[in-house]
């Protein structure tokens, strides 16, 4: 048996693959296209593993889909190939359109087709895992309650969208052809491998560069943070016993406002890496810098995961203090992942994003 994974070289198909291979034997053909955000050096723990082949292709590639499905027949496809940075999304969201939604729907009518020829005991086994998020049901108010998967839909940046057109495709494979779908909401993943343009590692790389540590608006927005190898488990659950059609949110049952988080974040890298005496800061704090708000930034994103949890016996092993400091240990003791995936289009990107805050300080 095989499963097919697309976007494991990314941060959490990556952490998904790393952390499969070390729980079972089964094979995985991982499709991955290589964007900025997807490097190979995320599984060279994997390098000589016979059990992992890395494919380079797009999901929007049928005939190379088609191939790979009838070679490997792989008896159940996870789905973590995504655009998934809600700022790039503001600046340029064709991409986000081109692989979230097409992307997604011309993997989907492959995966149909296949399935579809399939004798019936291996049909009623296969699975399409689509791995989602949190943001396509929107913004919540401080005091509503979390997201249940019954809430309406109502993505507010061309990422959520994106991803909220990509749900509802998948769901409509499952209503009108019968494929057996299972869709994860998960709600902001950390942890190792995560691409620096993200809060988090962002926040650490900056603190490690005596950089500005930049707070969009007022720091107040809400999301619920997940370590990612607790996200992985619990996409192996729902894969072992979810049942086909259904929806499963996933998150950490930890509510942090970002400025909250960042102020973790410069708590634990005093404490593991304290400012050099020659520095000019004696705080990581110091660095905190409020910049202008994300255009239409949702508030506060809250999971409600009861329903993982009563159905499929899944929770969360880290809390947010295990889970940060795990996080902080492993970029202080990755910076050489860190300078590898810095490319000429990271350097790019943070000019232009945070064009007013790329001071140094010594
Ligand atoms: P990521 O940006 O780190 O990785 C995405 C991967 O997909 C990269 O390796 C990239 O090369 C690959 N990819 C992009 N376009 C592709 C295409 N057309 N064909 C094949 N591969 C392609 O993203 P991530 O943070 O690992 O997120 C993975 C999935 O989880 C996404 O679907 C995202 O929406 C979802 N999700 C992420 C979070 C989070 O906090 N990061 C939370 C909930 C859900
Ligand atoms: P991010 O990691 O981009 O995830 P998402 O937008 O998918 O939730 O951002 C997490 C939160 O941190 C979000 O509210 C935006 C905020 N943020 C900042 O305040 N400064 C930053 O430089 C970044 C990247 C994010």
């Amino acid at each position: 048996m095989t499963i097919l994974v697309t976007g494991g070289a990314g941060f959490i198909g990556a952490n998904f693959v790393i952390d499969w291979l070390q729980a079972y034997d089964e094979p995985i053909v991982n499709l991955d296209k290589l964007t900025y955000a997807g490097n190979l050096g995320n599984l060279a723990a994997l390098q000589n593993d016979e059990r992992h082949t890395f494919i380079q292709g797009d999901i929007g590639d049928q005939p190379l889909i088609e191939r790979l499905l009838s070679e490997h027949k792989p008896r159940a496809i996870i789905s973590f190939a995504a655009e998934s940075h809600v700022d790039r999304s503001i600046h340029g969201p064709e991409d986000f359109i081109q692989t979230n939604i097409v992307g997604t729907f011309r993997l989907l009518d492959v995966v149909r087709g296949h399935w579809s020829d399939l004798p019936l005991n291996q049909k009623s086994n296969f699975r399409f895992l689509h791995v989602s998020t949190d943001e396509v049901y929107g913004s919540l108010g401080p005091d509503e309650p979390a997201f249940t998967e019954s809430h309406q839909y109502q993505p507010n940046s061309p990422y959520s969208a994106s991803k909220a057109s990509s749900d509802h495709l998948v769901r409509a494979y499952h209503h009108t052809y019968g494929l057996p779908v299972l869709i994860t909401n998960c709600s902001n993943n950390y942890g190792p491998f995560q691409f620096p343009e993200k809060l988090i590692p962002l926040v650490i790389h900056n603190a490690l560069a005596r950089k500005p540590l930049p707070i969009y608006g007022d720091g107040q927005q809400v999301r619920d943070w997940l370590y990612v190898s607790d996200h992985c488990s619990a996409i192996r659950t729902v894969l072992a016993r979810g049942t086909p059609g259904e929806v499963y949110n996933v998150g950490g049952f930890n509510e942090k406002a970002n400025i909250e988080v960042v102020r973790t974040l410069c708590d634990m890298l005093n404490e593991l890496h304290p400012a050099e005496p020659i520095s000019s800061i004696a705080s990581h704090h110091e660095l905190i810098t409020y910049v202008k708000d994300r255009p239409g930034h949702d508030r506060r994103y809250a999971i409600d995961a009861t329903k993982i949890e009563a159905e499929l016996g899944w929770y969360p092993a880290e809390t947010f203090e295990t889970g940060i400091r795990k996080t902080v240990e492993w970029y202080l003791d990755n910076q050489t992942w860190v300078e590898q995936v810095i490319s000429g289009d990271y350097r790019r990107w943070i000019e232009r994003q945070y064009v007013e805050v790329i001071a140094v300080r010594r």
